[in-house]
């Protein structure tokens, strides 16, 4: 069982994972992966019914808790987690919060964010999706979001659609606001790949890092934001994101 710290975090450093899920993990490798979940996370994964559903789950649990005990060692099976009301969860240890964390899974990708020092919020979403974006887009982007999209060719407009997508759901999950917001509100200018925020529902902290990756069917979003109570904050300079893959094979993962 692994015990010791193999990873440190520095106090202004923002370290992002991201695993495939195709090809999914053998049947050992899912099993080893499976022993380190929790009751509670095996009873959730155990609800889904399809199987797909159930390894991505079960990858994306395991990877947060593997990447719990690389940066605070312990066992992987041991960590515990607590959810605020919003439903944002969160590391605890003596009534201590550890590192502030934030996990995302989506068909063939799972990805989890970690910092010391503020609130992460992460997302991924595929690109090939089957969604009618075109009517999703009226209910979640701002006329100024939509009138960028409505010129651009039809798949070009598609990925677009989902990058303003994972940015918004990336920020949202900072803020742990999720369900609920008018993602309206939240308004994007996506630039040349380097996202900005346009603007915010009243009283939510500017975010101090905003990042969109483009990985082959997947756009993975990263949102920072280094106040916890909603006041505004200014922009770090010293921030250092990290985005890797981990692993680049379930099978090659050893967990005990
Ligand atoms: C809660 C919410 C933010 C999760 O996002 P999602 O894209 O559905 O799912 P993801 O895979 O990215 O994230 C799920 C993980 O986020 C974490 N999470 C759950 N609630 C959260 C919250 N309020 N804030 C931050 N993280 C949260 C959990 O670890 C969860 O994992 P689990 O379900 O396996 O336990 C989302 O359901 C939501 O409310 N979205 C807003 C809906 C909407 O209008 N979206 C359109 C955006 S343009």
């Amino acid at each position: 069982m692994q015990t010791s710290r193999a990873i440190e975090i520095g106090e202004h450093e923002i370290h992002v994972w991201w695993a495939g899920t195709n090809p999914s993990p053998s049947p050992e490798a899912a099993q080893r992966l499976h022993r380190i979940l929790d009751a509670k996370e095996r009873e959730r994964s155990s609800r889904f019914f399809f199987e797909k559903d159930q390894t991505l789950y079960v990858c994306a649990h395991s990877l947060l808790r593997i990447m719990c005990t690389r940066y605070l060692g312990g066992p992987e099976s041991a960590w515990r987690f607590e959810t605020e009301p919003n439903g944002r969860p969160h590391i605890v240890e003596d009534g201590r919060a550890l590192v502030d964390f934030n996990l995302s899974h989506t068909e063939g990708i799972v990805a989890c964010g970690f910092t010391r020092s503020g609130r992460i919020g992460v997302d991924v979403e595929s690109v090939c999706r089957k969604t009618d974006w075109k009517e999703v887009m009226k209910r979640v982007l701002s006329h100024e979001e939509q009138k960028s999209l409505i010129v651009l060719p039809p798949e070009e407009g598609r990925e677009r659609f989902f990058e303003y997508w994972t940015v918004k759901e990336a920020i949202a999950k900072a803020w742990g606001i999720g369900v609920g917001v008018d993602f309206r509100k939240i308004e994007i200018d996506l630039g040349d790949r380097q996202p900005r925020l346009v603007r915010s529902p009243d009283g939510t902290a500017k975010p101090s890092l905003l990042h969109l990756t483009s990985l082959a069917h997947h756009r993975l979003a990263v949102a920072f934001t280094k106040m916890s109570d909603g006041t505004s904050c200014t922009p770090h300079k010293e921030l250092v994101l990290m985005i890797r893959q981990f692993p680049e094979s379930w099978d090659v993962v050893k967990p005990e």
